[in-house]
């Protein structure tokens, strides 16, 4: 087994805010938003590790947690093995390390420059390539990496001159300029349209394969999850509620929020979805219910539900779920400690 090349441990991420959402100080704090708790995660190379999870469940805090872009309420975080002080201000080595994609292509890049300008952007902040022939080859190279060849032809494109799909591309080249070890992509298909969602999955699919990256991939499309990745971790209101190898979690799922996902995705064997909407919303992040956060929705919600937040019981090889329904039987707790739901590298399927 790897050595991961990022890993989280008991990541916590609360947001202190004051009246209409400005952010302050813990201690003048009028509340406090639960946006990322006691998740533990790891990414390996070569292997793509999709969050999956409803609006608000705190995907996006988890992926600029391990951007290094906020820092942590409390948790450890570990790049190829060493730990990385959370007060520290993020290093230039790390900024090259892991490099995150988000969801809109537009937004990331700017209508005022070209290709061939967003690209060398990396290169030169990061001193990887002389200024003339040395620029202009790696400038090309990156481009047939994302596949938008010939080169030449997309130079001089600015962004409106391209399609969603060949804009997200860019937005990957970027990412991609400073070899990077880890990708982390926000819902980054998720604006573009159906039909070409496909060739974006499929590209960074191919990058896991042929470059060995470790691949975040968040999405609320769990379809897509099995799709692209080789483990699915279900967040729930800022937990980790069910996490292991993509298949199982999608063809045995554990967690009844995992089943009210897959019940609500499109498949085309059943004719009526459910609508996620009515079966319930999900809680306030500032007052989460106690014991499981998922009770107020679960048709099974037991009196023990309410009392103790369950722990992370094994579900099956890699494969755990923080439920109270696991715990009757003859399933032990992966862990002492509720909710640590690392499901390391065991789920992989190579
Ligand atoms: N900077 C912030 N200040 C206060 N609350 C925040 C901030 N960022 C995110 N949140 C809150 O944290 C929770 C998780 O948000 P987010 O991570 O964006 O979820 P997701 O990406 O799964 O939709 C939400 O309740 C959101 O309102
Ligand atoms: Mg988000």
């Amino acid at each position: 087994m790897s050595t991961p090349l990022l890993e989280v441990k008991d990541l916590t991420k609360h947001f202190a805010v004051h009246g209409r959402g400005r952010a302050v100080r813990v201690a003048k704090a009028d509340h406090v938003v639960h946006a990322v708790d006691d998740v533990s995660l790891a990414l390996p190379p070569a292997h793509v590790t999709a969050v999956v999870g409803e609006s608000g469940s705190g995907k996006s805090t988890l992926a600029r947690l391990l951007a290094r872009l906020i820092t942590p309420t409390s948790g450890d975080l570990l790049l190829e093995g060493k730990v990385v002080p959370a007060r520290r201000r993020r290093t230039l080595g790390y900024a090259k390390a892991v490099q995150m994609v988000l969801q809109d292509p537009f937004a990331s890049l700017n209508p005022i420059h070209d290709v061939r300008y967003h690209l060398s952007r990396p290169f030169v902040v990061h001193g990887l390539a002389k200024p003339g022939r040395d620029l202009d080859e790696k400038i090309a190279a990156v481009l047939e990496r994302v596949a938008l060849t010939p080169a030449g032809a997309f130079l001089r494109k600015f962004p409106h001159e391209l399609s969603g799909g060949q804009r997200q591309r860019v937005a990957i080249a970027r990412a991609l300029a400073v070899q990077p070890k880890v990708i982390l992509a926000d819902e980054p298909v998720s604006m573009l349209d159906v039909s070409i969602r496909l060739g974006v999955l499929n590209l960074l699919s191919d990058l896991r394969d042929r470059e060995r990256l470790a691949i975040l991939y968040i999405t609320h499309d769990i379809a897509s999850a099995r799709y692209l990745a080789e483990t699915i971790v279900v967040m729930y209101a800022g937990q980790v509620v069910e996490a292991g190898p993509a298949l199982r979690v999608t063809d045995e799922p554990a967690h009844p929020y995992t089943q009210l996902l897959l019940s609500a995705a499109p498949d085309p064997q059943r004719a009526d979805p459910v609508a996620l909407g009515d079966r319930g919303v999900p809680p306030s992040a500032v007052a989460p219910p106690s014991g499981c956060r998922f009770r107020t929705r679960c048709p099974h919600a037991m009196a023990i539900c309410a009392e103790r937040r369950p722990p992370a019981f094994t579900a099956g090889e890699g494969h755990v779920s923080a439920c109270w329904l696991l715990g009757n039987g003859a399933a032990a707790p992966a862990s002492q400690k509720g909710g640590d739901m690392d499901p390391g590298t065991s789920g992989q399927q190579t």
